[in-house]
């Protein structure tokens, strides 16, 4: 019997096609921690990362090449070409190439074979290890978000974390990574819950989950801050949207490194410099993110 038309619609109404990369490697703990999540929301996901860990490659972007050595953690065999997927799971991809490359190889070829249009959402990470202020920059899994939101048009959101360090996939799955994906997957379905366009034209967001230890030891126990990236410039940098009685937001460094408790720092960034975006969009955030966010004490 065919399921009615209200049964077979009502479990997916929020779900939808997202693409996944890192700049750790497509077999870190990280980045399947968050495939399993974002799984168990009801989503579509295709993974498509680097073979290896391509840490600090920014917005690197070469053609891929053929592999003489096993991928990270010995996740694929020696002299398997340029481009790859797990043997039972082909949603899972490995590319020869940076962050960029990789997702960009997620969107152009992965994707088509998986989804019936363009993903509508990136998800890059979870980083192992923050990505605040300046490492903006420098980060392969900004890179990847960056490149999703401006050259490719699909909105995006960059995961880091402040706990752990490079895991291997099928290694027993450590308590920071599973906190870091449901966090990952509350956010982000919050987002789509708030309907398209998910954020606006070239915007990503930059979201940093502090240290996870004793206090902050579930994904309960975590709140959402709107933050920026860089320090403002007294005098010169235009306000920022005004939020928690103030037009100046905290910096996601303050937040991270410097705040008592358990917060998440979510900045909105602009795809074309990788810097903070303007109040505008801000405000679009802090309108469709809602009560997820919290004021800081
Ligand atoms: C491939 O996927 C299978 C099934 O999910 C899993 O058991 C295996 O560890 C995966 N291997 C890699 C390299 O991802
Ligand atoms: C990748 O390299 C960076 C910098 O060398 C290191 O901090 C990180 O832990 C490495 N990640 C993996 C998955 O090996």
């Amino acid at each position: 019997m065919r399921p009615t038309l209200a049964l077979a619609l009502l479990p997916l109404a929020h779900a939808i096609d997202i693409v996944s990369s890192n700049d750790d490697g497509w077999a870190e703990v990280n980045i399947r921690s968050l495939y399993s999540a974002l799984g168990s929301s009801g989503h579509s996901v295709v993974v498509s990362a680097p073979a290896e860990n391509q840490s600090g490659t920014g917005s690197s972007d070469e053609t891929p090449t053929d592999r003489t050595e096993a991928c990270e953690f010995d996740s694929c065999p020696a002299n398997s070409g340029p481009y790859g997927h797990n043997e039972t799971d082909p949603r899972l991809n490995w590319v020869n190439s940076y962050p960029v490359t990789s997702i960009k190889y997620g969107i152009d070829t992965v994707a088509p074979q998986f989804f019936d249009g363009a993903p509508d959402l990136a998800v890059t990470g979870p980083n192992v290890g923050s990505n605040l202020g300046l490492a903006v920059f420098l980060s392969g899994t900004v890179g990847a978000a960056t490149y999703a939101a401006g050259t490719a048009g699909i909105p995006a959101i960059a995961f880091s974390g402040y706990s752990g360090s490079a895991t291997a996939w099928n290694a027993e799955v450590p308590a920071y990574s599973t906190v870091y994906a449901e966090l990952a997957a509350r956010l982000t379905d919050r987002l789509i819950a708030s309907g398209t366009p998910y954020l606006p034209e070239n915007v990503w967001l930059n979201v940093n989950f502090p240290e996870v230890d004793e206090t902050c030891a579930s994904a309960d126990d975590f709140s959402f801050v709107l933050t920026r990236i860089f320090t403002a410039l007294p005098l010169i940098t235009a306000d920022d949207v005004e939020t928690c009685g103030d037009s100046r937001l905290p910096t996601e460094s303050s937040v991270i490194y410097f705040t008592d408790g358990c917060y998440v720092s979510v900045s909105v960034g602009s795809a074309d410099d990788k810097t903070d975006a303007d109040a505008a969009a801000q405000g679009v955030v802090l309108e469709k993110l809602g009560d997820l966010l919290t004021c800081l004490p």
